[in-house]
Order: structure tokens, then sequence, then C-alpha cells
């Protein structure tokens, strides 16, 4: 049998992932000092059960303040690492057979926010923050120090420890989070970034730190497991970071060793004017992926299989995010093999459900019965 393109296999170095769908990153702000809990693992859990090709955990900060909330998850210590470890390991027992990664993250200017819950602007828990300059995120948050050279070693430091932790958790894949207007979209956007040294101006020098961070995490983790990044590819602000820009960096990227990129936007600037609507950033990814040729995930608004099939199918991408459909349905990889009519393995102690098997799927899902 034939399976459809979101079924097929993709493989990455010496990772093959099952299939095409990925659970986008997306932060619970349910740690505890950076310490995942209980709710990492029913959360993860059921998510890694359902059999999606990649796990993309969180927004992990590689220090405390480069964590977006004090809730966030961090891997920076020992505590950090054995809660991570006895994680990635249970869901490597639970059957679903897709890859797990880590997001490495540092919020800068952005760091030390309250849940969204709460608001989602400066915690009054936050921290002094560091950004490519001392402008801070908005109007009603704290100006970052603007990071100095020897702030910088520091920074790339953490990365590096941070990708030797995620080696011993046993993680597949490092996604470097590059995107949403964290520390190292900081550092690529005019807005942001308002250096006169090496590490401002010029598009080469904005650059600069974030390609520092990406060859030496590269350095730092085996050169047969694959490495990701996520990138906003515009801020949707005059004078920001463009799409065009976004395909250079790409290259270099590309060139240092990174196997696929996430291709999203915005996050730099709260006035961004973001058109959201189904697949808004689909041709953004298709733009990098036919510039650059590296292996692509789109994301945004994917929502159906039938979309996420046909993204494939035009050739926009090689791999799919889902993220808020997976908080809906942490069965949304069955239930896409179900409506493209694609085989996939379930654990056995749901094969119950699987396919036709169940007669109650025709009265739950009466769109996807025949
Ligand atoms: C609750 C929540 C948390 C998120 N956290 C992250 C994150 O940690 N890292 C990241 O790169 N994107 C994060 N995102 C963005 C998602 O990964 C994704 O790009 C976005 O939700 C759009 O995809 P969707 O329409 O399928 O939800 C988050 C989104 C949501 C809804």
């Amino acid at each position: 049998m034939t399976q459809p393109l979101l079924f097929q296999p993709l493989a990455l170095r010496s990772v093959t992932l099952p299939n095409r769908v990925s659970v986008a990153p997306m932060c619970q702000y349910s740690a505890k000092d950076g310490i995942a809990q209980d709710w990492h693992l029913q959360h993860y859990g059921a998510l890694a059960a359902s059999g999606p090709g990649l796990v993309v955990m969180e927004a992990t900060g590689v220090s405390p303040e480069g964590r977006i909330s004090p809730h966030c998850l961090g891997l920076y210590n020992d505590a950090t690492e054995a809660a991570l470890t006895r994680l990635v390991k249970a869901l490597k027992s639970f059957g679903g057979g897709g890859a797990i990664a880590t997001q490495l993250a540092h919020a800068g200017r952005k760091g030390g926010a309250a849940t969204p819950w709460e608001g989602g602007k400066f915690s009054k828990d936050g921290w002094p923050t560091i950004s490519a300059s001392n402008i801070p995120f908005d109007t009603d948050w704290p100006a970052p120090a603007a990071a100095s050279t020897e702030d910088l070693a520091r920074l790339k430091a953490c990365f590096v420890e941070a990708a030797r932790r995620s080696l011993r958790v046993g993680f597949d894949l490092i996604e470097l989070h590059s995107a949403h207007g964290y520390l190292l979209h900081q550092f690529l956007s005019p807005l942001s970034n308002r250096r006169n040294d090496g590490y401002g101006g010029s598009l080469d020098n904005r650059m600069r730190f974030p390609l520092e961070v990406v060859e030496a995490v590269r350095a730092a983790w085996p050169a047969d497991k694959p490495m990701g990044i996520r990138i906003s590819t515009s801020d949707w602000a005059e004078g920001g970071w463009t799409v065009d820009e976004s395909v250079i960096y790409a290259k270099a990227f590309a060139a240092a060793g990174i196997d696929y990129v996430c291709v999203s936007s915005g996050g730099l600037v709260p006035y961004a004017k973001i058109p959201f609507a189904a697949g808004y950033q689909i041709p953004f990814a298709r733009r990098v992926r036919e510039a650059c040729g590296i292996p692509t995930r789109a994301v945004g608004l994917i929502a159906s299989p039938q979309q996420a099939e046909a993204t494939l199918a035009e050739g926009s991408a090689d791999m799919i995010a889902v993220g808020r459909g997976f908080l809906d349905n942490p069965r949304w990889v069955w239930h896409a093999a179900e409506a493209l009519g694609a085989d996939m393995s379930y654990p056995p102690q749901y094969l119950a459900v699987r396919g036709k098997i169940w007669p109650g799927a025709a009265i739950a899902r009466p769109q996807a019965a025949e």
C-alpha cells in the first residue's frame, strides 16, 4: 500500500521519523525551578504514545534567566537534567515510535514573563534580562542589558552545556529556538539589535551570534544526530526582519550542519500586524525550501489532515508541525491516518480503536466514515 505523504518516513542523519507529523513545541508553564513535573508526563505521554513522527518539547531554558517564565522548563543543572532523563525514558517506553526533541532556548529580553493565564506581561517574579541591545520588548517591560562580549561567550557556553545535557537525557534531536522574538531572533532583527560592534548593523553581523551558537551546539552534539532550528521569517513590522534575510540565514545555518528548519513568524514586537488565516505561514516555508533545499517544516493554523497532506503534495514543506490541534486532540495522528487511509502502528494497549475495528469511530466522527 502506498502511504500518503504525511505518513512516509523522513530520515535525518541516523534518526528516521516514522511519519511527517510533528508536535509543535508548546510551553506548559508547569515546571518548578525549571524541573519537569507530573503534568509533563501526562501531557507528553499522551502525545508520544499517539505516534507523531516527532514530538518537540517546549522551549527549554539553557539558563535560569533564559526561561520564558518562572514556570518554564530548564536544562541547566543536575536536577533539571535528572527530571528530563526520567521523562524521556518514560516517553520512549510508551510505544509511539516517534523521535523526541528538546527545543533549546534563551528568552533574552522576553524572559521572566507571567503565564498567559496570568496575563503574559513581565512577571513580579521576573529577573534582570539580557539582549542584543537595551531595548525593552514593550513599554511596560524592563529594559534588558546589552550583552557584552563576555556575556556572549557565557550565553554560548550555556547552549553548549545544555546540548551536552540533552545527549545524556536521551533526546534524539535538538531544535534551536531562533524564532518568536527570543534571544537569537533579537540579534537577527534590526528592530531589537542596534549594536555597533561586530554583532550588529549589517545582516552578516546580526547573524553572527546566532550562527556562532549553531556552530557551537553542532560541534557539541554528535555528528550522527540531527539538529533543527525554528525561525521567524518575518517580524510583520516595518523595518523588521524579512523573508529575504531568512533565506540568507537558512543557507548559512544549513551549511553549518542544521538538518531542518521550522518556518514560523512574528513574536519580536507586540505591535506586529499578523494576518492570521489557515496556513498563513506556508508560503514562507515554500520560499525557504525552494531557495535553500533544506528540509522544511511548515506550521501555523494547519489543523486538518487534508490541509497537511496538500502542503506536502504541493512541495511547500517536508514536515508539518501541529500545535493547538494536538492540545485539542492528542490522537490527531490516528485520526489523520484514518482520514487519509494511511497505515500506522498503535501501542498494543490501544489496538482496539485502530482503523475501522471500533464501530464507535463512525458514530464519533461521522464525517470520517465511508
Ligand atoms: C500554548 C502554546 C505554547 C507555545 N510555546 C511555544 C514554544 O515553547 N516554542 C515555540 O517555538 N513555539 C511555541 N508556540 C507556538 C507553536 O509551536 C505553534 O507555532 C503555533 O501554536 C502555531 O501552530 P498551530 O496553529 O498549529 O497551533 C506555542 C503555542 C501555544 C499555543
